[in-house]
This record gives structure tokens, C-alpha cells and sequence, in this order.
């Protein structure tokens, strides 16, 4: 069951507990009223809090994740210690699909999935707890590895801004949707440390609202100017000239650009080429999903209507039974997009050519550490 959790890392998202036998999250779902660490170890509470968003963005759902599969190889283990290795696996691969379906947009999630699985297939012959106790230590890089490439990303993401911009963004690809940093806002946090003075519009992001709960909170708790607006005053503020780039994250990048990322960015882009203002992708080489050629086979999770109809409302905002169309992601056509800030640079069209020199250039470096 989930208890509170106090005294966890006060900076990060998401985590294993110290004892190594939970999941610890903020539960974004009570933000920005109450600031709350939660501890799950049981799966079906860890699926149910990615479902319920209490822990959302890509890359924390992929450290989530991860951390979560570590947690199933630790119960098998111990619930089974005689148990030979096949009936191990076949457990291990339930829980993996099991905890895979709770979101299927963000790629992230299936990346930390299958690298975590792929390292307790190469343990094989291990044992059982050998393999739980090694699985801790690459969750635990997986969680470590978002903080640096937040940070590259960040640095990346600076070489594009002045000081003084006016920046836009939409949804939450701050802290709270990774470990540290975030990826759209990574540039900015780095600005605002180097004296950047960046004036930032947050979408609020109907219907879940991160922007205006997750996006303006923890930009004004870091001391960073930051303006809400609703989805539909983009225009508006564009026209008056007050935005000079938009950066979003996103949940996956097809093979040829195309990116997915929460619903209403792809209306964000085409409102900055009318503008003439750029529009960047920030994303970790982990939500680059090489096996969907494009934006149209990424599939688009679909949401109760009732976050439209009465959630966030005093009294429902809709007749309890019209017909809802909730999808919570959209595909922006890789046509309008700038640049997609990576951990390596910053990627240009056409991006079927940049995303397939990444490509070699990651399986290289795989290659020479061994892990291909
Ligand atoms: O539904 P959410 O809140 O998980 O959607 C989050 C987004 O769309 C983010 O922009 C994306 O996951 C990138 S987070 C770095």
C-alpha cells in the first residue's frame, strides 16, 4: 500500500527508497496545493500511480518503471528463492508487460522496460537474487543517467536562447517529468543560474493541466519568471511579439521527426511558423523510437471524457453523458519543427538524415563500452 514518505530526496522525482524496497514519487496529482512524497511496492500500485499520472512525464515514467521491475525481480526472487530461472523469467516478463501497458505513448517507457529486461537476460545462469541485486544497479543508473542528460540537454538547449527571451512552453518537461532539470525546461534552469533572465509562458495544458499545476509551480518555486496562460492566449502572446522560441518535450520521436507530446503541441507549432518564431523539441535519445517510421504509427493513449466533463471543476462543466473526444497526446509534423535538442546537439532537418547518424553514432559508443 502507499504510505507517506518523509525525509526522501526532496529534489527528486522519482526514486528507489534507501531500504530498496519501494518506488518513492511525488504525487504530482496534489500539486501545487500539498508537496508529497508517496512510497509503492506493490506492482498494481505502481502501475495504477503511472496510470493516474502521479508520477507522468517520459523519462520518470522510464525511471518508474525501471525501478519498478527491479522491485518485481526482488519479489520473485524472495517469494520463490527455490524456483529455477525459466519460471523466474516467465514472472519477470509478466510484470514487464504488465507494467508496459499503463501508458503507451511514452516511449520512455518501454526503453527502460526492455534495457531492464535485457540485463537480466544477460545474467542468466546468475540465480535468481544475483540477478534482482544487479537489476537495483542498473535502475539506479537509469535514474542517474537522466540527471546528466538533462543537464547535456540543458547546455545544448542554451546555445539556441539570449538572455532576455521570452519563452514558450506547453505541458510539464520540467523536474517533475524526469529526475532533475527536465528536458524543455533544462535550458532554462541553466539560464536562470547563468543570469539569463528568461521570461517564460506556460501553457496551463487542458485538460490535465500540468502547465498551470506542474509547469508555473515549480518555475516560480525556482525563482524563474514565469507567466501562465490559458492553451488558447498562445496566439495572442505570440502576436505581440513577446516569444522568442517555443520548446516543448515530448513522448516519442518517430524515425523521420515526427514527435508526439501531450495534446495541443502540434496547435503550438503551427501557430509559431505562422509567427515565424522557432519551435524546438527537447528530448533525451531514450524517447527516439527508431522502430516507428512515423508519426502515424505512434500510438495516442485515449482518456476518460470526465477529465473534460467535471475534473478540476467545482460542479461538472459538461452534461454528464455528451460524448467526449480525449485523446492526450497529438503528432507535430516534423516539417515544423526547428530543432530537436538532444544530449548530443542539437538535431536539424532533414531529420530521417540526423536522427539515422544518432543512431550510428549511440550504437558505436554501445559497441566500444561492450553493451552491444
Ligand atoms: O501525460 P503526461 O503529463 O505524462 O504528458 C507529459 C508530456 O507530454 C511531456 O511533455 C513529455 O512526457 C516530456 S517530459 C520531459
Amino acid at each position: 500500500m502507499a504510505e507517506e514518505k518523509k525525509g526522501a530526496d526532496r529534489f527528486g522525482t522519482v526514486a528507489l527508497s534507501e531500504d530498496g524496497r519501494s518506488l518513492v514519487i511525488i504525487d504530482q496529482t496534489l500539486l501545487p496545493g500539498e508537496m508529497k512524497y508517496i512510497a509503492l511496492s506493490d506492482q498494481r500500485d505502481i502501475r495504477e500511480a503511472i496510470y493516474r499520472l502521479k508520477v507522468r512525464g517520459a523519462p520518470a515514467i522510464g525511471v518508474a518503471a525501471a525501478i519498478a521491475l527491479y522491485l518485481a525481480a526482488l519479489e520473485i526472487s524472495e517469494s520463490a528463492p527455490q524456483a529455477d530461472e525459466d519460471e523466474f523469467f516467465r514472472r519477470l516478463e509478466a510484470a514487464k508487460i504488465y507494467l508496459q501497458e499503463s501508458r503507451p505513448t511514452a516511449v520512455n517507457l518501454k526503453w527502460a522496460l526492455d534495457r531492464m529486461y535485457r540485463h537480466a537476460l544477460s545474467l542468466k545462469g546468475a540465480g535468481a537474487a544475483r540477478i534482482a541485486a544487479s537489476m537495483r544497479l542498473e535502475a539506479e543508473k537509469i535514474r542517474s543517467e537522466d540527471v546528466d542528460v538533462c543537464r547535456r540537454i540543458g547546455e545544448n538547449g542554451l546555445t539556441l536562447l539570449k538572455k532576455g527571451q521570452g519563452i514558450l512552453t506547453h505541458c510539464n518537461a520540467g523536474r517533475l517529468a524526469c529526475v532533475r532539470y527536465g528536458t524543455a525546461t533544462a535550458p532554462i534552469y541553466l539560464g536562470h543560474e547563468r543570469g539569463y533572465d528568461f521570461r517564460v509562458f506556460a501553457d496551463e495544458t487542458r485538460p490535465l493541466l500540468q502547465g498551470a499545476r506542474l509547469t508555473s509551480y515549480e518555475l516560480s518555486e525556482a525563482g524563474i519568471d514565469v507567466t501562465l496562460i490559458c492553451d488558447n492566449m498562445a496566439s495572442s502572446v505570440m502576436q505581440k511579439g513577446w516569444i522568442d522560441a517555443v520548446i516543448t518535450g515530448c513522448d516519442r520521436v518517430a524515425a523521420n521527426g515526427d514527435t508526439a507530446n501531450k495534446i495541443g503541441t502540434s496547435g503550438v507549432a503551427i501557430l509559431a511558423r505562422h509567427y515565424e518564431i522557432p519551435f524546438y523539441i527537447a528530448a533525451p535519445s531514450s524517447t527516439i523510437d527508431f522502430e516507428t517510421e512515423t508519426g502515424a504509427g505512434i500510438v495516442i493513449e485515449e482518456r476518460s471524457g470526465d477529465e473534460i466533463r467535471k475534473m478540476w471543476y467545482r460542479e461538472p462543466m459538461a452534461p454528464e453523458t455528451v460524448r467526449t473526444y480525449n485523446p492526450a497526446f497529438d503528432v507535430t509534423d516534423a516539417s515544423l519543427i526547428s530543432g530537436i535538442i538532444t544530449e548530443y546537439g542539437v538535431l536539424r532537418a532533414p531529420y530521417d538524415v540526423s536522427l539515422k547518424e544518432l543512431r550510428d553514432k549511440i550504437e558505436a559508443e554501445k559497441r566500444k563500452e561492450g553493451d552491444l
